[in-house]
Formats: C-alpha cells, structure tokens, sequence
C-alpha cells in the first residue's frame, strides 16, 4: 500500500514534535495503520528559524494555501491556530478538495466546527480533532467511539493546562498569579494570547466541542457561559483552605429541563474530591452516561508533546482508512443549541 503523504501547517513546539514522531514511531505506526506515513511538505512562519528536526527530502511552501491543495498531500495537518484565516480558508480547501484534515485548532473548530464538518460530509475526507481537547487524552474518540452507544447526562472537568497550572502553584508556592503565568508560558502551555487561557475562552471552546460530541447539539462557542481566573489572587486560594476547598476552573456540559447548559468558571471543590488532586498542567474529563458510573480521563493537557501525541494518533486514523462523523453523527441529525438559562449549583 502507498504511505499517506501528509502535509503540515505549522513548525512550532507541536508542529516540530509531530514530524519527530512520525519519524522516531514510523515502524510502530506503519504497523497500527497497515501502511507508512510520510510527510511530503511543511509550511511555517519563518523557514529560518532554527527547529531540531530533519526536514531533508521535504518541500518548503510558503503558503499555507498551496499547501492545503497541493496535488502531493492527502492529510493536511493544521497546526497554526487561530479561529480565522490562514488557518480558516487552508483548511475548508483542503476538506473541499477531499484531503482529510487533523487539527489541533479549537478555536477554530469551536467557531467553525459546523461548516467544517459539513465540507467533510460532503467531499469524504476526514475532520479529525482529537489534541484540540485534552491534548493526549482520547477524550474525543472516548466520547465519539466508546460511548457511542451510550446517553451522556453530563460532561465537564479542567480542560485549561494553564490555569491548572498558575492554580496549583499559587496555592502550593504562595507565588503570584503573573510570576505563574510567565512560567506557563515559558513550559510552551499558554496559548499566543495568554488571555484565552486565563479568561476561560480556552475552556470553553473545549467545552463547547465536548458538548456537541455528547449531546448532538451543533458545536458553538457563543452558547458557553464563561468567567476565567485573572482576578483570583493567593488570599482566594488560602481562604479556600481554610474551608477544606480548592479552587479549579471548570468546564461544565449538562443536560438540563430547559436545554443544555455550557458554563466555565472558578469553582470551589472539596479537597476529598478526586477533581481537587488533579493538579499542574494536567486535565481531566469526568462523562456522566446513562446508566453507568462516570468515566474519568485524568492526563497531560498541554504541552508540545502531549499534543503531538493526539495528533499522530489522528494522522494514523487516517492512514488506516478511518472516518468518523466529525461530531458523532451526520451533520443533518445535530440539533440547534438552544443556550439553555443558568441555574445555581
Ligand atoms: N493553552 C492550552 C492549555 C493548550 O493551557 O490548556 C492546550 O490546549
């Protein structure tokens, strides 16, 4: 079988560590995917800059357009973030011309998501998604495959690295929330913005992604009710303390009477909780479905290579000749997402 060529958008922390995987895994994922992979041609900011990886034997294009319709490449890989264009218009031509697609880009998806997947549906490539929540978590594929056949009450949890991150070390070093921030950033957690992390936007782009996933609702942003952490101070976290409570952001999806509520905010949980453990970068997602237990997924949630970690596992879907509905289901058969009023917890 020919290898799948793939085409990547974007050189950065993520970008570098997914043409190193591909490379270090290649026996490993030949092996998973019946077939190897390759990448063809890469396009990045700058072509200077200086990157640890081997691109010998790789075209250089410029463009990020050129890239998402070049007649060589069948996976275009979107790794430059942004919720508009180059990223936007890259990746619809590329699902118009029938590549599949793998992004890591929540922003992006959380605007977009619905016209997306419709050029999927109807030119056959795939939409793939899974490092856009949770980076290495299989939250995606556990909401979209392995409760597939299962009713979702419930799904929420820290979906935000860099908050979890300045949280824990507030809490633990008594440090201030920017010295933590600057930290954050320098680890390679923080989006471009800081603010989408800290104002809770991150989250609820996160969240609104899940939501669709788990309740059939058309993916979007604007339904989410969100509050971040920028105000929050070490007197918040001690005060907390005291009271046998920590301080986490949250992500919360539920199905209420009146429609499904989407919220995100600091929320107080109780030290016993197993969400209260979950400290530094990591994230974790606790699904409620009906008639079972909740399922909780606790791993890294940021990171260059937590990330790159879900984006091969995505690349290697496609190699494999796997295509799921890009929200769980055809796009005719997702509902409008009535936002559904607040209530107190
Ligand atoms: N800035 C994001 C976070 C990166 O801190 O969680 C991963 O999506």
């Amino acid at each position: 079988v020919a290898p799948l060529k793939v085409g990547i958008a974007g050189l950065g922390t993520v970008g570098a560590e997914v043409v190193r995987l591909i490379e270090t895994q290649a026996r490993v994922l030949a092996g998973r995917s019946g077939r190897g992979i390759r990448v063809v041609a890469v396009t990045a900011r700058s072509k200077a800059k200086k990157r640890s990886i081997d691109l010998r034997g790789v075209e250089w294009v410029k463009d990020p357009m050129v890239l998402a319709t070049h007649p060589e490449v069948d996976c275009f890989v979107e790794l430059m973030g942004g919720a508009g264009d180059p990223a936007l218009s890259a990746v619809e031509a590329a699902l118009n011309g029938g590549k599949s697609v793998v992004t890591a880009n929540k922003a992006l998806l959380a605007k977009h998501g619905l016209k997306l997947a419709k050029a999927a549906e109807k030119h056959g490539g795939a939409l793939n998604f899974e490092a856009a929540v949770g980076a290495a978590i299989p939250v995606i594929k556990t909401l979209r495959e392995g409760l597939a056949g299962t009713g979702i009450n419930r799904v929420y949890g820290i979906l935000n690295g860099t908050c979890n991150y300045i949280l824990t070390r507030m809490e633990q070093e008594g440090l201030s929330f920017a010295e933590c921030l600057k930290d954050a950033q320098r680890l390679g957690y923080a989006e471009a913005n800081p603010s989408f992390d800290v104002d809770g936007h991150d989250t609820a782009q996160k969240l609104a992604i899940l939501a669709s996933l788990a309740f059939g609702t058309k993916v979007a942003q604007s339904a989410v009710y969100v509050e971040g952490i920028s105000s929050i101070a070490p007197e918040d976290l001690r005060a907390a303390d005291d009271l046998g409570y920590r301080l986490k952001l949250l992500g919360v999806a539920v199905r209420t009477a009146k429609g499904i509520e989407q919220r995100v905010h600091p929320t107080m949980v109780p030290k016993s909780s197993s969400i209260a453990q979950v400290m530094g970068v990591t994230n974790a997602v606790t699904i409620d479905g009906e008639g079972i237990p909740p399922i909780t997924l606790v791993g890294p949630g940021a990171g260059g290579a937590a990330t790159a970690s879900a984006v091969v596992a995505d690349i290697a879907d496609v190699a494999r000749g796997i295509r799921a509905n890009p929200f769980g289901r055809p796009i005719s058969h997702l509902r409008d997402t009535k936002k559904a009023p607040m209530e107190r917890h």
